[in-house]
């Protein structure tokens, strides 16, 4: 852990542009390469701060193993990779719901023996197991609509943002679970011993999502 510089890790893909909107108007003033670059690190030394690029489902990995001090994640994630991070706030951005969806045609009643796709088999079996139905889990990296669709499996659980991909699949809701947003993580050494710094970013973004809820 590098003890001069403040080091967040971030999620690369669709919430990267929403999280760094939230903290230059929290005052972190970003440089344009945020905007555009493939570059995995990003330093802004006039802050201390260094930031890493990860894909979304490894923030928490980072954060806990402390080579990142905080971090952003999906609650989705949150929930698949139970890690040892603190999550010390809602940061209300990348709002979506997880929901199970199948084809317009089926019925979960006359399904014997159910499979469902998902890229989060943990949350998945948990969400059937309290739901008490007995079902086969296949775990998926993405594109989780085309397993219905060409019959590798009966069900998916996945995000729904907009619904369009859902739509443009031929796909129906047929379970709403949980709303996800992104929550802003803290790596548990680093919170006593970055306790100043950390704090002061919590205020920032909490002033800002404050803000604009009461807007
Ligand atoms: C996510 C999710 C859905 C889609 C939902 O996939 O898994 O497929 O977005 O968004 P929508 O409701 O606005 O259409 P993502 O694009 O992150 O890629 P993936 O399929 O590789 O997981």
């Amino acid at each position: 852990m590098n003890q001069e510089l403040l080091t967040v890790a971030m999620p690369k893909g669709r919430i990267f542009e929403e999280a760094v909107e939230l903290l230059r108007k929290a005052g972190y003033d970003l440089p344009p390469e945020f905007d555009d670059s493939r570059r995995l690190i990003l330093e802004v030394p006039e802050s201390g701060m260094q930031f890493i690029l990860a894909k979304p489902m490894d923030v928490p990995t980072y954060v806990e193993h402390g080579v990142a001090d905080v971090g952003v994640a999906g609650k989705d994630v949150m929930i698949e990779e139970e890690r040892d991070v603190y999550e010390v706030l809602d940061l209300k951005i990348s709002a979506c719901y997880m929901a199970v969806a199948a084809l317009p045609d089926y019925s979960p009643e006359l399904d014997v023996a159910p499979k469902i796709a998902s890229k989060y088999p943990k949350l998945t079996s948990d969400y059937f197991r309290e739901q008490g139905e007995q079902v086969e889990i296949i775990k998926l990296n993405g594109s989780i609509e085309l397993a219905p669709i060409v019959g590798l499996a009966d069900r998916i659980v996945d995000i729904v943002s907009t619904g369009q991909t859902l739509k443009e699949n031929g796909l129906v809701e047929i379970e709403t679970m949980i709303p996800i947003t992104s929550r802003f993580i803290v790596n548990p050494v680093s919170y006593r011993t970055k306790a100043d710094r950390i704090d002061d970013m919590v205020d920032r973004l909490a002033e800002v999502i404050n803000g604009e809820e009461q807007a």
